[in-house]
């Protein structure tokens, strides 16, 4: 990109860029090429993403396959013996952060929706982690605090307007040296900008990114990865 040689090169580049067809492609072309030189996908986890697409409403939420990956590597360098996620969804994410588990490890999972618990069922059960998954039907702000921790990895992933209320409930279960994720952080780009006052999510999200940045109970990364990603280790 910074070879263009003239000054009507890097009009017609600026011209491109600001076209959001063309970022789009070359993103997924970039997406396409980060996955192909990546760690292949299990095939249960390319029967979940199919069967979601094909079965479930809203399957972008599914983390899918390049950050699947990584949460799997994170887990892997965590092996943790309790791992907690918040939004479960179909399963997705929660079988690429069980592959990290420790042999007698457990991975907590909540979401309230329970129209999803069928397929959640049907692939924790196919799944080599069967007997380390829990599953827990209920508004997360209630379940949470019924579990005892301590987690040694957390994956925030349900509703952006209690991420706050989340990550208060959820820190004082964390082991010393544990990792709390939380997706969505950039939520589409709209937190850079000025939010709508009736975007609850947006502002939410605002408040939790500066939030976490002035916290020095952890350390905290912001990669803008995919939706955004960050990690906060618990000091
Ligand atoms: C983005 S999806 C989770 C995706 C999943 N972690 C993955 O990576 O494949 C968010 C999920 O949070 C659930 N959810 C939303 N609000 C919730 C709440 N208050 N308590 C529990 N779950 C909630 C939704 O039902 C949905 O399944």
């Amino acid at each position: 990109m910074q070879f263009q040689n003239s000054k009507n090169g890097f009009l017609m580049l600026d011209q491109k860029m600001n076209n959001p067809k063309f970022t789009e492609a070359l993103s997924e072309q970039w997406i396409n090429y980060a996955s192909n030189h990546s760690e292949p996908i299990p095939e249960i986890l390319i029967e979940l993403e199919r069967e979601t697409h094909q079965k479930i409403l809203q399957p972008r939420m599914l983390s899918g396959p390049l950050q699947g990956r990584l949460l799997s590597l994170i887990s892997h360098l965590i092996n943790p013996v309790s791992i907690i996620e918040i939004g479960t969804y179909t399963g997705y994410a929660t079988l690429c952060l069980a592959e990290g588990l420790q042999e007698k490890g457990i991975i907590h999972t909540i979401d309230s929706n329970e129209e999803l618990v069928p397929i959640q069922q049907h692939f924790f059960n196919k799944s080599a982690f069967k007997c380390q998954i829990k599953r827990y039907l209920g508004a997360a702000v209630e379940v949470l605090p019924e579990l005892s921790g301590p987690f040694d990895l957390a994956f925030i992933d349900a509703d952006k307007v209690n991420y706050t209320i989340y990550f208060e409930i959820l820190l004082p279960k964390m082991k010393k040296g544990g990792l709390i994720i939380s997706d969505n952080v950039l939520w589409s780009g709209k937190v850079i900008k000025k939010a709508d006052p009736k975007d609850e999510s947006t502002i939410a999200l605002q408040h939790y990114n500066e939030k976490l940045k002035n916290d020095s109970r952890v350390k905290t990364v912001l990669l803008p990865f995919r939706d955004g990603l960050t990690l906060s280790w618990v000091c």
